[in-house]
């Protein structure tokens, strides 16, 4: 059985099933590109609006949401303003309504290859 299960995994893409998969058979699941990349979804307004809710960044929700659903998650930045923004998502916690509602974000969007299809 593996310990970890890497896939792609951000509020546009919320892999309801395979997260539940992973659950149920003890596997962690980690998300890769957890922010998305950083472009588009850090403008989404409903990120926005809880950004602004929780004394936040949109980066930082994100990162919180994942936490709260029991992702890993390891976000990448070159920028040192941001990789100290993105460890620092302890002191704050979602509320359950809202961890839902970015749920709802979920558009079966991919940054990068679908498994199910290469070669
Ligand atoms: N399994 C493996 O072997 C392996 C190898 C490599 C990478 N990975 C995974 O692949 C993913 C690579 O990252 P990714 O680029 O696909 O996705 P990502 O982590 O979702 O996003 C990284 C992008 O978001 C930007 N960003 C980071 N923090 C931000 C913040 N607080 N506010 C605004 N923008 C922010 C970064 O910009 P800047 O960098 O310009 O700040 C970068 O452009 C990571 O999840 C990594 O763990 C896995």
């Amino acid at each position: 059985m593996p310990a970890v299960n890497q896939i792609e995994l951000h509020p546009l893409l919320v892999q309801t099933g395979l997260r539940a998969y992973d659950r149920s058979h003890g596997i962690a699941t980690e998300a890769w590109s957890p922010l998305a990349k950083g472009g588009a979804l850090l403008r989404n307004p409903l990120l926005g609006a809880l950004a602004e809710k929780y004394g936040r960044t949109p980066a930082q929700v994100v990162l919180r949401w994942h936490l709260q659903l029991g992702n890993v998650v390891i976000p990448k930045s070159v920028t040192p303003e941001r990789v100290a923004e993105n460890i620092d998502v302890f002191g704050f916690e979602l509320d359950p309504d809202d961890v839902e509602a970015i749920e709802t974000l979920d558009e079966g969007h991919r940054t990068g290859p679908d498994p199910d299809h290469f070669g």
